[in-house]
């Protein structure tokens, strides 16, 4: 979808949305678009008692004499709430309505409210992000309808500040791209995207300026990477480690270390031997949701230059049963030198992170590093689908990607570590085992992600509840991937890094 910014004033072809306020008063554009359909607008409002609630939409077919097909009134809501995200909703409920509608170009002339903290530029520029991420879609395996089928293909944001909403797009469209990028991964079945193939799909950041080097499975012993391995050995699929460096620091604060992202990459998660039964093994195509979205973030990274040294790492497996699966019972030693008794070959998350986690912080000396995995089911019974679990050894890590996560859309809760919790995973023959107790099931597998974290700053992003989602009612997710963790560890490397 092609996004331009350009002047106020006019109402051309296509649909022409304008804004609300809550109570049901037109907003300044609204009033112009108003007096050009004599007073269609205001007839329309008190016939339909539209209040202009954030999010609800009136569409009004255009009177003759007007130019566009349809103009369409968008809830503003309150002026004072109205922030980057209200506008990013506004803009993708539009598109939720129009994608299909015939209609090929959508003008926005939404106006800032007074009381709104944004800019002109801003709002012009999260306008076209909530439209971008709306207009997704993922229809490579299905004929869709002629009726179905997407006619927009221009969005067009009047704005008084062209140049300020150009600059700030210029960052916010590769985050859009970003998060194209992961739920495209996430939506892959695992029969196109093994891991194999995921790796090679890292490559096309080569383009970008990014490095990237593929470990195998002989690379990834000589390594002594064993619990990754285990994993992946009951699979027809081999396994592989993809390492992206993004080197975008000035020279002077390369010394400080790179920010390092690690993502859980199973490209499916059938339990192993320990399997899952069918209705809970439907979906964990998405088990690679944070791999995916530590490639979405390099993507975006890298697209918009950012000042930052940023290295992703990601843990490709597919956890299958098999003549050659490991066994409940098996001892792995991790590349630490730490030994697991896997109990649960379905608590295979923890095996993969923990062999990553080490490689990375070894090779790296990372100045802090963040994981992300869809690592338990017990995290979306705690936090549903509204919040990702965190999990910090830093306050001020946590302080912040709550601060970013918020801003972002993405929102975390932070649940605690503790002596407590660690002993649940104590083993009798091993170093630990791969699972606690029947409680507290998400903090068993933090903890024992953190015992191969050392002395770094480092968090935990358990992202099973929010990767994915069944029921499509997200303004700005059509999609059963949601590409979630692009938007939070953007602006957390924005926000703390670059300056
Ligand atoms: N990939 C799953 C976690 C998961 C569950 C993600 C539901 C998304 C939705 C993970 O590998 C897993 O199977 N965890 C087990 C751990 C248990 C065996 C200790 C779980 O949560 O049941
Ligand atoms: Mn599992
Ligand atoms: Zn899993």
């Amino acid at each position: 979808m092609q996004i331009s910014f350009v002047q106020a004033g006019s109402i051309g072809a296509g649909s022409h949305v304008v804004g609300v306020l809550e109570g049901g008063a037109l907003a300044p554009s609204a009033i112009k678009a108003n007096e050009a359909t004599g007073g269609a607008l205001e007839r329309a409002v008190k016939a339909a008692r539209f209040k202009g609630q954030a999010g609800k939409l009136l569409d009004v077919v255009a009177p003759a004499g007007v130019e566009a097909s349809r103009i369409v009134l968008a809830g503003i809501g309150k002026g004072e709430t109205f922030d980057s995200g209200a506008a990013e909703r506004l803009a993708a409920a539009v598109i939720g309505k129009l994608l299909a509608s015939g209609d090929e170009t959508i003008t926005f002339a939404v106006d800032v409210p007074k009381k709104s903290k944004l800019s002109e530029g801003e709002l012009a520029a999260h306008l076209a992000l909530g439209a971008t991420l709306r207009s997704y879609r993922f229809d490579h395996y299905r004929k869709v309808a002629e009726d179905e089928k997407p006619t927009v293909n221009k969005v067009a944001v009047q704005t008084r500040a062209r140049p300020a909403a150009s600059k700030v797009w210029a960052q916010l469209s590769p985050v859009a791209e970003g998060v194209f990028l992961a739920r495209d991964l996430v939506n892959e079945p695992a029969n196109i995207l093994y891991p194999e193939e995921f790796a090679k799909r890292t490559l096309a950041l080569r383009k970008l300026g990014v490095k990237v080097e593929i470990f195998d499975v002989p690379q990834m012993k000589k390594l002594g990477m064993n619990a990754l391995l285990g994993v992946g050995q009951g699979s027809a699929h081999d396994s592989r480690m993809a390492v992206m460096q993004w080197n975008g620091a000035p020279r002077k604060k390369a010394k400080n270390g790179p920010l390092v992202f690690v993502g859980k990459g199973v490209c499916f998660d059938s339990g192993g031997l320990s399997l899952k039964p069918a209705n809970s093994m439907m979906g964990m195509k998405g088990d690679m949701a944070g791999a995916a979205a530590v490639v979405g973030l390099m993507h975006a990274l890298a697209k918009r230059n950012a000042k930052v040294n940023a290295v992703g790492l990601i843990g490709l497996v597919e956890n299958m049963p098999d003549g050659k699966a490991q066994r409940p019972n098996d001892i792995v030693k991790t590349m630490s030198g730490q030994t697991i008794e896997v109990l649960n070959t379905d608590a295979e998350g923890r095996l993969v992170l923990a062999d990553v986690l080490w490689y990375a912080q070894s090779r790296f000396h990372p100045r802090v590093m963040i994981n992300l995995a869809t690592l338990t089911g017990a995290i979306l019974i705690a936090l549903g689908s509204e919040y990702a679990g965190l999990f910090s050894n830093n306050d001020e890590l946590a302080n912040r990607l709550a601060q970013v996560g918020y801003k972002e859309g993405e929102s975390v809760w932070r649940l605690p570590l503790a002596e407590g919790y660690d002993r649940l995973v104590k083993s009798k023959i091993a170093d630990m085992k791969n699972i606690g107790g029947p409680s507290a099931g998400s903090i068993t597998a933090a903890q024992i992600l953190q015992r191969f974290v050392n002395n770094v700053p480092w968090a935990h992003l358990d992202i099973a509840g929010v990767a994915w989602q069944d029921s499509e009612q997200r303004p700005l997710i059509p999609s059963w991937g949601t590409g979630w963790g692009v938007r939070i560890l953007n602006r957390f490397s924005e926000d703390y890094y670059e300056k």
